[in-house]
């Protein structure tokens, strides 16, 4: 069995701000040692973006510090906390590729597995974008292999997740033309992402979405109105424990497992036939 664990939402950082500089390496570090662990060993590790807190150089030079003791080959990309320029001049080559217009999307073969990692930053805001450029990439590349079982992998979700002040329009440009590139391209078997901080899942475009925990704080699962213009102090983020994705494809269909990492009481073994001859 094929398994790829899909990690999202590191925002690693510096000193620049020491509480979440230890915080959310102690949380990734401990994804790491949880993926490590699984049986069997997944192929490779994708990450869905936001690997650092606001895409300085040197943010990324921490980060690299930490994914240099992965065993696992590691596959990256960039989510609105994240920068193009320094994340390319510390990332570029084994871990991710730009594509001709210097967006982060590039398609990498896991096994039997496509994944075509897609680039949904926009500099200038935080809200998901996928230009015509990106989206005429996206279906170029996925025209190449029109056989063979694709994961795409973007960072924004294209679905509202009911957390009201981090959802999309779901009439956005960006969503509409994302739509049109993966609807009818039969070998996307599921559209994977991060950014909500919270595993949570729907359909798109015929498609399975899957978005997975993050290695960071967790979203508050909190579904009522909000007031993107008045705070009204209510609970936002909150340390659950750090989570991890797991796919799995079987040959036939991709199955995901949601994940959190720490150490846990209680095991059990298996020290006794299940079946009696
Ligand atoms: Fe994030
Ligand atoms: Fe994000």
């Amino acid at each position: 069995m094929l398994t790829i664990a899909q990690i999202t939402d590191l925002h690693i950082t510096t000193d620049r701000d020491p509480e979440n500089r230890h915080r959310n390496a102690t949380r990734l570090e401990s994804v790491l040692k949880a993926i490590h662990g699984l049986h069997p060993r997944p192929a490779a590790i994708v990450a869905s973006g936001d690997l650092t807190d606001v895409g300085a150089p040197e943010e990324y030079v921490a980060l690299a510090e930490i994914l240099a003791r992965s065993e696992i080959p590691l596959h990256l990309t960039v989510g609105n906390h994240d920068r193009r320029q320094a994340f390319l001049d510390t990332f570029a080559g084994a871990h991710a590729l730009p594509d001709p217009n210097g967006f982060v999307q590039y398609a990498v073969d896991v096994g039997n597995l496509r994944l075509v990692v897609c680039d949904s930053l926009d500099e200038n805001g935080d809200e998901g974008a996928f230009c015509e450029a990106r989206a005429a990439w996206l279906a170029e590349t996925l025209d190449a292999a029109p056989d063979r079982p694709t994961v795409v992998v973007i960072h924004h979700p294209p679905i509202p997740s009911g957390i009201q002040w981090m959802d999309p329009d779901p009439a956005a440009d960006w969503i509409l033309r994302l739509e049109a590139v993966l609807a009818h391209r039969e070998q996307v078997c599921a559209v994977i992402c991060g950014h909500v901080h919270r595993a949570f899942q729907g359909m798109f475009a015929g498609k399975v979405v899957s978005v997975s925990a993050a290695t960071s704080l967790q979203l508050t699962l909190n579904l009522t109105p909000v007031d993107r213009r008045v705070a009204d102090g209510r609970q936002i983020l909150i340390g659950e424990p750090p989570g991890f994705a797991l796919l799995t494809w079987t040959g036939g269909a991709l199955i995901t497992h949601h994940c959190v990492a720490g150490d846990f009481p209680d095991p059990i073994t298996y020290d006794k036939p299940f079946d009696a001859t």
